[in-house]
């Protein structure tokens, strides 16, 4: 036995030698191939994803935890009744924080709130609007009426009583009012007070997709009679995407439990996510569905971010943001997508010069370390425009980050000839939008 070991290590153990190297370095190839840095990459100034906050950050690093330990739980909790304070929602309301993405939101209030014979009455101001479209048209027979707005335009109160008088005087009243509170595609803001009001006084419910403006713009549920308001992680909260977050009325649920014709799909379902919710918001465990679970510590710690000191003051700082880079826009001659009165604080679109192409001036401030975002609505409906993201505290809370974009937007400018930059004196839209972001 020995000189067969003796034999056998001879021969072979060279070999198992060479293999188990090979085994290890391509091991390490693998593990080296899949760890990823965003380090390299141009800072996010897109409308979503944007940067986080180096709390929200350093939280994020955080591996995986028990969905039903005492971490998740506990951060569950504060989540959810964080969530009232930012919504401004009253303890009448649900809040639900599910895995997914703010689409899931608009879909759920969709498939809760129709049913047969139900008539919906869709806002749409862009891209996003026309989503729930897409959604109403797969709600078997519900009738729905969408009224679109023209590029850069929201609707005007005169506007939005006409459609729901009209319906109701020819006795076929709208059930359901749904727009879009900041629609990403062209930078346009609808008022969504005005909205939520005419809705309630027509005994309508109103869901309004909040993803690019919940957090960022005023908004208060309980106060304006609102039903549904949505969002994503993605957005304002600077977290990683996979969170959708919506608080819904106690009418709204109501409406849900009514549903006679059809039951929404399983996932999708408010009444089965309500008692997850209501456990979680007692702290206790509970399970439907694993929750996005590593999320939750970070939704916590962002949520306690845009509410410190208050839901306010974050609005205040998205709102003094927006204005310091529309003077830089101004500054440098270019027009802003969307028109006065309805720009949201958020991001901005801006229509490029006849000379250039979004594409130039996209790639060129990408190489100065910034990335903007390209037009989501196409000639001829629109002229070519680029999209400008000022969303999430990291951005508008800096005193330095607005300018340097703006500094490197002129300077692109610059190189591409554009005659309203070229004549400019250095600095001047990156000092243009400091002055506004000085004045605190
Ligand atoms: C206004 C608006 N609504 C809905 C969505 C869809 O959200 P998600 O991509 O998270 O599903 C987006 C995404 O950017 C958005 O900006």
């Amino acid at each position: 036995c020995a000189v067969t070991w003796r034999r056998f290590r001879h021969y072979y153990s060279p070999m198992l030698a060479r293999t188990s190297r090979r085994v290890l370095q391509q091991y390490s190839r693998v593990v080296q191939s899949s760890i990823h840095t965003a380090d390299n990459e141009p800072m996010l100034m897109i409308p979503g994803p944007c940067v986080p906050t180096d709390r929200v950050k350093e939280q994020g690093a955080m591996p995986p935890i028990n969905h039903i330990g005492e971490l998740c739980m506990s951060t569950f909790k504060s989540s959810l009744s964080q969530m009232r304070k930012a919504w401004k929602a009253d303890d009448s309301t649900y809040p639900f924080i599910l895995a997914g993405s703010g689409t899931l939101g608009m879909e759920m209030a969709m498939q809760n709130l129709l049913e047969e014979g139900n008539r919906a009455l869709v806002l749409s101001i862009g891209y996003f609007g026309d989503r729930f479209v897409d959604m109403a048209r797969r709600i078997p027979g519900i009738e729905y009426h969408v009224e679109k707005a023209e590029v850069g335009y929201a609707f005007s109160r005169e506007q939005v009583e006409k459609l729901l008088k009209q319906a109701k005087d020819e006795g076929k009243p709208y059930d359901m009012v749904y727009c879009t509170h900041v629609d990403t595609s062209v930078g346009v803001r609808t008022d969504t007070k005005m909205v939520a009001e005419l809705a309630s006084e027509y005994d309508a419910l109103s869901v309004v997709d909040g993803v690019a403006g919940a957090l960022g713009e005023e908004f208060d549920m309980s106060g304006w009679g609102a039903d549904v308001y949505l969002t994503g992680s993605q957005k304002v909260l600077g977290m990683h995407a996979g969170l959708s977050l919506f608080v819904v009325s106690e009418r709204a649920i109501e409406r849900r439990k009514q549903l006679k014709s059809r039951i929404p799909p399983s996932y999708m379902d408010y009444e089965k996510w309500i008692p997850i919710m209501q456990n979680y918001e007692a702290g206790k465990p509970s399970y439907f569905a694993t929750p996005a679970t590593s999320y939750i510590p970070v939704l916590d710690v962002a949520l306690n971010e845009v509410l410190s000191p208050s839901i306010e003051e974050t609005w205040e700082k998205h709102a003094r943001a927006a204005r310091a880079v529309r003077k830089g826009f101004e500054t440098l001659g270019l027009e802003v997508v969307a028109k006065e009165g309805c720009q949201a604080n958020t991001l901005t679109a801006f229509y490029v010069p006849d000379s250039v192409t979004p594409v130039d001036i996209i790639g060129r401030v990408k190489s100065k370390g910034f990335q903007f975002a390209g037009p989501l609505i196409q000639p001829p409906e629109a002229k070519p425009y680029v999209r400008c993201g000022h969303m999430g505290l990291a951005t508008v809370s800096s005193p330095d980050v607005l300018p340097r974009v703006l500094d490197s937007l002129q300077q692109t400018l610059v190189e591409l000839k554009v005659s309203s930059a070229t004549s400019l004196p250095q600095g001047a839209a990156a000092n243009a939008a400091s002055d506004i972001l000085k004045k605190q």
